[in-house]
């Protein structure tokens, strides 16, 4: 982290209102509506019926975030603006950014949050359950997370792996950069059935279907997966940090036994270093869980812990960079 000073503090302090723009202005449409060409913003909010002298303000403040351009009545996007935002393109950031704008909300009840903690009275995010936000938030992971699910792939041995279960597997990156790693290999992708829509999505687009198994289950149960103890391998990828320490032993114990003699799990997770101080974006990334789920981030060292006391041996933890480490144990 850059050295603070009064000019960080005052943009992180005003850090909300350059994200809400953003956030607002991806929402509705305008990056788009604007596209390739010059609008004025009175085309804009005629064609997404918005308010005039709203669009125009929000238009102008783009501009002043560098988002936009502005010569002569008329808006431009930023050539980045352009690329990422104004498609729904695997390698763009529209439904991030969408994501982002659900969990704005939710973040204002943080100072609730620090005097009760976590209440069971609070209303449950509606990520997993709204099909939109769960659309999102699913998209999401495939916009940030395929370049993380290339460098797993590289980092991964996937020699003689003929099965891996991807458990809580979101849109099927993983099956997807992992596959062309070994030509073999068949997966099982388990998720809730609004993911496993998305994922069917992803499978197709990537011609994946002959070997991408979609199943639709709760995966503490894991019955769904096909109790036989023959898969070779097993990943936890981003999904741990969303529920209890008792849950994820639970499933990592569940894992254990569907793995085949030899087997191996593999967790990737937003993790810390030991001494709970860095990398920086697991420490911000606790506290969105704190916020919306029952879950927190771990260190690389408790993760490995948990693989040791469910039987694992050869335990190896791997840093990817600051938001992806790797824990692989062997049964
Ligand atoms: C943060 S996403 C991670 C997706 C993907 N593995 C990745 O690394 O990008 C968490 C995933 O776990 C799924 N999930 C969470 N709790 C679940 C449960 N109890 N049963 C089944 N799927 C669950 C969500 O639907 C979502 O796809």
């Amino acid at each position: 982290m850059p050295d603070i000073n009064q000019d960080r503090i005052i943009s992180m302090a005003a850090g909300f209102q350059y994200s809400k723009i953003l956030l607002t202005a991806n929402e509705l449409g305008i990056f788009k509506a604007v596209g390739d060409k010059s609008k004025t913003p009175a085309q804009v909010s005629g064609a997404l019926k918005l308010d005039p002298e709203a669009t125009d303000m929000l238009m102008r403040a783009l501009v002043g975030l560098g988002l936009m351009t502005y010569k002569a009545g008329r808006f431009t996007n930023a050539p980045d603006v352009q690329k990422y935002l104004t498609g729904d393109g695997d390698d763009g950031l529209a439904c991030i950014t969408r994501h982002m704008n659900h969990l704005y909300s939710r973040w204002s009840d943080l100072d609730d949050i620090m005097k009760k903690g976590r209440t069971k009275r609070r209303a449950p995010s509606k990520l997993l359950t709204d099909r939109k936000q769960n659309r999102d938030f699913i998209c999401g992971m495939f916009e940030i997370g395929y370049d993380t699910a290339k460098a797993v792939a590289d980092a991964v041995d996937m020699t003689g792996v003929a099965k891996m279960a991807d458990i809580g597997g979101g849109p099927a990156q993983y099956p997807l950069a992992l596959s062309r790693k070994n030509p073999d290999t068949k997966f099982v992708l388990a998720d809730y059935p609004n993911t496993v829509k998305v994922a069917r999505e992803y499978v197709s687009k990537y011609g994946l279907k002959d070997r991408v198994k979609l199943v639709n289950c709760e995966f503490f149960d894991v019955k769904e997966l096909g109790i036989g103890n023959d898969y070779d391998l097993a990943l936890l990828s981003q999904v741990l940090h969303a529920v209890s320490d008792d849950k994820c032993k639970e499933l990592i114990g569940k894992v254990y036994r569907i793995l085949k003699a030899g087997g191996r799990i593999l967790i990737n997770e937003n993790a810390m270093d030991d001494d709970k101080a860095g990398p920086p974006p697991p420490l911000i990334f606790a506290i969105n869980m704190l916020i919306n789920t029952a879950g927190r981030t771990f260190t690389t060292g408790e993760l490995a812990a948990w693989l040791r006391q469910a039987g694992f041996k050869s335990v190896k933890v791997k840093r990817l960079h600051q938001r992806s480490a790797l824990i692989e144990g062997r049964k």
